[in-house]
């Protein structure tokens, strides 16, 4: 397979380029931090292809994903991991605005150019990664939970509208996963990466609508549901 990652040099996304890298797939990198894309790519030179990326360049998402899929043939896959989050108490202008330009406006040119191309070649299936995040307002993290709720709508509309597009579309909501994201004190069920990537690869194989991961994730996401909002 073809598969492309936004947001692969760190994290989840990093862990979902190692596995399928593993697995004989070409898995197209992109992130913004140079040094960590090079050593992707001398890690495992054959299946692995990296292309510099900032997501808040808007005015090049387009013409980028053109090129990624002109020079790729076809992509199979393609998974939305770019995110990024502040605890931001203080409500400090330029946290709560990089976040939206992320999150928000960013992360929707990117979906879009992809869904897209996706329409264009006539087949292809789409993972964003939200956030358990999204399902309620944060005090301490309002940009970030806000652009979550964003991001699990659009994955929603986007669903919805795929079906008569021929396009797959799977939204993976995660829990607390132990990554430079998780941020705040007295954080529990932090899930271990390997475990999340396992969890989201095996729900991508069976092209499921919506996974939270991991499974536990799903008893707060119920108490945030109903209790917390
Ligand atoms: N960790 C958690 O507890 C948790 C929980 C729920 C949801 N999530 C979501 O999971 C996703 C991945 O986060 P993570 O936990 O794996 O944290 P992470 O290690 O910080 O990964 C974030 C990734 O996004 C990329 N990125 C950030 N801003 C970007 C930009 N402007 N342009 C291009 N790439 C950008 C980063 O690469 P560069 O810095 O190299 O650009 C990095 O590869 C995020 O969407 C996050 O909201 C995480």
């Amino acid at each position: 397979m073809n598969i492309l990652i936004i947001g692969a040099t760190s994290g989840i996304g990093r862990g979902l380029w190692d596995t399928y890298a593993e697995n004989d797939n070409n898995v197209i990198v992109l992130g913004r931090r140079i040094s960590l894309l090079d050593e992707m790519k001398e890690m495992r030179p054959t299946n692995t292809t990296i292309y510099s990326c900032d997501i808040t360049n808007h005015q090049e998402l387009e013409p980028l994903f053109k090129d990624v899929f002109d020079n790729a043939k076809h992509i199979d896959l393609a998974i939305i991991c770019a995110g990024t989050g502040d605890l931001n108490p203080e409500l400090l202008p330029d946290i709560e605005l990089s976040t939206i330009n992320t999150n928000v406006l960013g992360w929707t040119i990117a979906v879009d150019s992809i869904y897209n191309l996706f329409k264009k070649q006539g087949f292809g299936h789409i993972v964003t990664i939200t956030s358990i995040g999204g399902l309620v307002g944060e005090p301490n993290a309002p940009a970030y939970s806000a652009t979550k709720a964003y991001q699990i709508n659009y994955s929603q509309a986007l669903r919805k509208k795929s079906k008569k597009d021929g396009i797959s579309v799977t939204e993976v909501r995660p829990g607390l996963v132990n990554t430079a994201m998780a941020k705040g004190e007295g954080l529990f069920w932090v899930m271990p990466v390997p475990k999340v990537v396992r969890q989201i690869k095996k729900a991508i194989t069976q092209k499921k609508s919506l996974v939270v991961v991991t499974k536990r994730w799903n008893i707060i996401s119920f108490i945030m549901k109903y209790f917390m909002s």
